[in-house]
Order: C-alpha cells, then sequence, then structure tokens
C-alpha cells in the first residue's frame, strides 16, 4: 500500500488524445489510449485527493470518485483546463494534444476535386505553456512524448513551458509510451537532475509521479 497522502489538495489531471475535425467524419488525432492520465487519476483518488480528470475520446472507463470533463478538441480541453487551474494545487498534462488542426473545418464531407491535396493547418494553443505563464502556487507537471533525443527535449520543454517536473518518455520504446499498460519514463526536475525509472506498470509510474508531486508541494510550503 502506498503512504500517498493527498487529502486536501486538488489534482488536475488531462488525459488521452484531441481529435481535430476536418469535415464530419474525419479528424486529427494520435494513439492515446488514456491509460496513463487514468492511471494517475485513480492513484490520486486512492490518496485523497479531489481529482479533476479532463479527457480526449478514450474506450477506458473513468475511475469512480472523481470529476470527468470529457472534451474533444486541443481548443475545449484548454477551455476546461484554464477553468480549473485557479484553484488546483497540482496539474498533470498527460493528454496527447494535437499541434496542429485543421484551419478550416468544412461543414459538409469533403468531395475529392482537382488541386485539393493540400490540407491547411494552424497551431493550437500549447496548454502547457499557457498554464506555466499563468501558474502561482500550482505544481505543474508535463510529459514528453519522445522518438530521439529525449533528454534534450525534455530538458527544454521543463524551461521552456516553465514546468515543476517532466516525465519523459520515448514512444518508440517497447513497452512505453501509447497504449500499453506498462512505461519506461525519466524524470526531468527543475534543480537539473534527473531519475530514470525502469519499465513499470503504468499504475506504478502514476504513483512516482504523484509522489514527486507530494515532495514538490512539500518544498512550496517550507
Ligand atoms: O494515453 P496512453 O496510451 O497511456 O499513452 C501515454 C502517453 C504516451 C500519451 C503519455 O505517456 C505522454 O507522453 N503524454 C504526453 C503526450 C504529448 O503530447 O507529448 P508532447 O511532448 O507532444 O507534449 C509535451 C507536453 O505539452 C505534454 O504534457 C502535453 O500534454 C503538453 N501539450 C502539448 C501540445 C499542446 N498543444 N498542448 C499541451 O499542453
Amino acid at each position: 500500500p502506498s503512504r500517498l497522502e493527498l487529502s486536501g489538495r486538488k489534482v488536475v489531471i488531462t488525459a488521452g488524445p484531441t481529435r481535430e475535425k476536418i469535415d464530419p467524419v474525419r479528424y486529427i488525432t494520435n494513439h492515446s489510449s488514456g491509460k496513463m492520465g487514468y492511471a494517475i487519476a485513480e492513484a490520486a483518488v486512492s490518496a485523497g485527493a479531489e481529482v479533476v480528470l479532463i479527457s480526449g475520446p478514450v474506450t477506458i472507463n473513468a475511475p469512480a470518485g472523481l470529476k470527468l470533463i470529457k472534451v474533444e478538441s486541443a481548443e475545449e480541453m484548454y477551455q476546461a483546463a484554464i477553468s480549473e487551474f485557479d484553484h488546483a494545487d497540482v496539474v498533470i498534462k498527460t493528454a496527447a494534444v494535437s499541434d496542429y488542426r485543421p484551419k478550416v473545418t468544412s461543414a459538409q464531407k469533403m468531395k475529392k476535386q482537382p488541386g485539393d491535396e493540400l490540407l491547411e493547418l494552424e497551431r493550437t494553443k500549447d496548454i502547457l505553456f499557457e498554464l506555466g505563464q499563468k501558474k502561482k502556487k500550482q505544481i505543474l507537471i508535463g510529459f514528453a512524448a519522445e522518438t530521439e533525443q529525449v533528454d534534450e527535449y525534455a530538458q527544454g520543454k521543463l524551461k521552456r513551458k516553465n514546468a515543476d517536473l517532466i516525465v519523459a518518455n520515448n514512444v518508440t520504446a517497447e513497452g512505453a509510451g501509447f497504449g500499453t499498460d506498462t512505461n519506461i519514463v525519466t524524470f526531468f526536475k527543475k534543480d537539473g537532475s534527473s531519475e530514470k525509472l525502469p519499465l513499470m506498470a503504468k499504475k506504478d509510474v502514476a504513483v512516482k509521479i504523484l509522489e514527486e508531486a507530494a515532495i514538490l508541494l512539500k518544498d512550496e510550503h517550507e
């Protein structure tokens, strides 16, 4: 049993993919199943926290005992995250947010026609970055899903997004990343140190992340 204690704390978690609509039948998305974020939500409930789970479309069931906010697009996820941010103690951004969306969503199913090979895209809001700008007392934890130069990119995200911790995973490694019940993560901390964890069940990774959050909360109040 974990000694993790988060009662009286509000923990906001984002999970799953986003969907950016092209037309009524097509969208841009990614492979996130929601398992990592839902595992964190479940562990936070077990630790006694008040939990808000902001979730993109997934097929797994949400744990009991939390507030579930279902969203679809990056913009909806942003709005939900902002509205829950002020009273949050810890925010964990596990979601795989689409960085791009179609510039125009067609109201009707798009038909093939000559010269239509290019889909025009625009950037979505970087939710983690925006929260990093707004941050006061909140502990902000981001993920980094990488396929190469994991350490370098994760360190970059830690600084650029003003996060307190980045949980990096190489999503091409066996047993890590999207869809699996296990993950292999490295923590990148603000003091410049890092901690590489072995292959673990996502539910155990979840507890490790929340233990880090608890330490950061304690540091903040000393
Ligand atoms: O859901 P599972 O199948 O269990 O898979 C788990 C996971 C692979 C999705 C998870 O472990 C993970 O790595 N999540 C982060 C995915 C991601 O989008 O990483 P990124 O490196 O592109 O983004 C970095 C951080 O910025 C993330 O915290 C992300 O939530 C955030 N972000 C990214 C883009 C954007 N527009 N807004 C954001 O807030």
